[in-house]
């Protein structure tokens, strides 16, 4: 029986000093899958140690890929390449789907479970199978999995109805061996995508982003090279709030890609925390009260989804009353049942969440997902007394060291 473990989390009053964001996950995992685009060695550092990650791994070594990891360089050799993916771990993690576009890329043929990946509301793959049929290949869908067979290779333009991070990257995967141009319009230009280009143009791809669109042209052959992944922005984020909710911090963040938090610094600021640049190493100050803000979230550079959770523990302590909105993500919600068990007055309405000011109290809480997790953590550092927080496993599928990293700030956090 998986036993979940649990956190023991204790009021934190004064946070001070460094923490080092690590490489980004969602930019980690489609890179791993670009790796497989070539029979070459390809070397990628800067990849957080993190459980999505592993897991990915283990899955790629099931399909005869040579993988060494050390530290945070992992060398990949897809040299033979198996097209039944039918682990149980392709289940446990959203970035699995990077798979299809990357072994169809080379292989003619797929089967390969459903991904995985944080309980959020409804993530549909409708979008990345649409395309790959509309590319040329033949999907069918059976109960726990996808078989894809190569018909006839189609260059085409491809249009998302809504911006999707993962269909534009399984896309881009795919198309980097289409000999003719593919076209997608309306795609996802977040740092994550762009990380990825700029690792297939290296690899011998051609890549070019207009306006609402990026224009793929493939090569027969793709090289291998080496590549680093960019620093995750939201762990920087996360640490920021988590800074920034405590009137008594100074925090520096090393490590953190300010170019791509410009939105979250300026709302952190927004609500009065103090964020400033130092020799490049970002500092955060608590201050000594929470402005409210009424927040639309977006894809980039608008604020993003994955710190909906946390900015929503902090505006738990403004003076008056805040409105999130998320249009990606509208049922990312769970959260708010846990916070309401300590004493949160929050709710949501048509899509809408409100947040009214209010003093949390301590209790026995369950984190749904990997983001609600860090959260949590935040609810009880803020929090006079012991919560502790269950079902804390989730926390390590993205963050890298958390539990060092926040002791080493200030952060009273105790795994039982
Ligand atoms: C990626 O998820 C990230 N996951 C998510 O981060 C992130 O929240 C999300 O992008 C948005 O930025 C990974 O990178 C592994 P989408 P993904 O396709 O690809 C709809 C985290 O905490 N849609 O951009 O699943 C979808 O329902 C995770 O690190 C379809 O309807 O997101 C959503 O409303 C959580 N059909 C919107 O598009 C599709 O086929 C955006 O989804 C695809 C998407």
């Amino acid at each position: 029986m998986v036993k979940f473990m649990i956190l023991k989390v204790s009021k934190s009053s004064v946070l001070s000093g460094d923490v080092y964001i690590s490489g980004s996950k969602n930019a980690a995992m489609p890179c791993i899958c670009a790796a497989l685009l070539t029979k070459q060695k390809v070397i990628l550092k800067n990849v957080p140690d993190i459980m999505d990650v592993n897991n990915l791994l283990t899955i790629i070594k099931k399909q005869g890929v040579r993988v060494k990891k050390k530290d945070d360089i992992v060398i990949i050799q897809a040299k033979r390449l198996k097209t039944r993916v039918l682990s149980d771990l392709v289940e446990t993690l959203r970035g699995s789907y990077y798979l299809m576009g990357s072994i169809l890329s080379r292989k003619n043929k797929l089967k390969i479970k459903y991904p995985g990946g944080c309980n959020i509301g409804s993530r549909p793959i409708d979008y990345h199978l649409k395309a790959f049929q509309e590319l040329g290949f033949n999907v069918i869908e059976e109960e726990n999995k996808i078989v894809i067979r190569e018909m006839t290779r189609t260059s085409k333009d491809i249009t998302f109805p809504k911006i999707s991070l993962g269909a534009t990257i399984n896309v881009l995967l795919l198309s980097s061996t289409f000999l003719k141009e593919v076209k997608i319009t309306n795609p996802s230009l977040e740092p994550e995508v762009l990380c990825l280009i700029d690792m297939l143009k290296k690899m011998g791809v051609s890549i070019d982003i207009l306006d609402k669109q990026i224009i793929i042209k493939g090569a027969r052959k793709l090289k291998g090279i080496t590549h680093s992944i960019i620093y995750d922005r939201i762990e920087a984020g996360s640490y920021i709030y988590l800074a920034g909710a405590i009137q008594k911090s100074k925090v520096c963040i090393h490590n953190a890609p300010i170019e791509h938090l410009q939105t979250v610094i300026m709302v952190a600021r927004k609500m009065g925390i103090i964020v400033y640049k130092k020799d490049n190493i970002l500092v955060v100050e608590g201050n000594k009260g929470i402005k409210k803000i009424n927040l639309l979230i977006g894809e980039y550079p608008f604020f993003p989804t994955d710190l909906q959770q946390i900015i929503t523990v902090v505006l738990t302590k403004a003076k008056s009353s805040s409105t999130i909105e998320d249009p990606i993500f509208p049922n990312r919600i769970l959260h708010l049942k846990e916070l309401k068990k300590m004493n949160a007055f929050i709710y949501e309405q048509n899509q809408v969440i409100h947040i009214k000011p209010c003093i949390l109290s301590p209790g026995i809480i369950y984190a749904t997902d990997l983001r609600c997790a860090f959260a949590l953590i935040v609810a009880g550092a803020i929090t006079q007394g012991t919560t502790y927080i269950k079902n804390i496993d989730y926390l390590f599928r993205g963050y890298e060291e958390p539990i060092k990293k926040l002791r080493y700030i200030g952060v009273n956090v105790e795994i039982l």
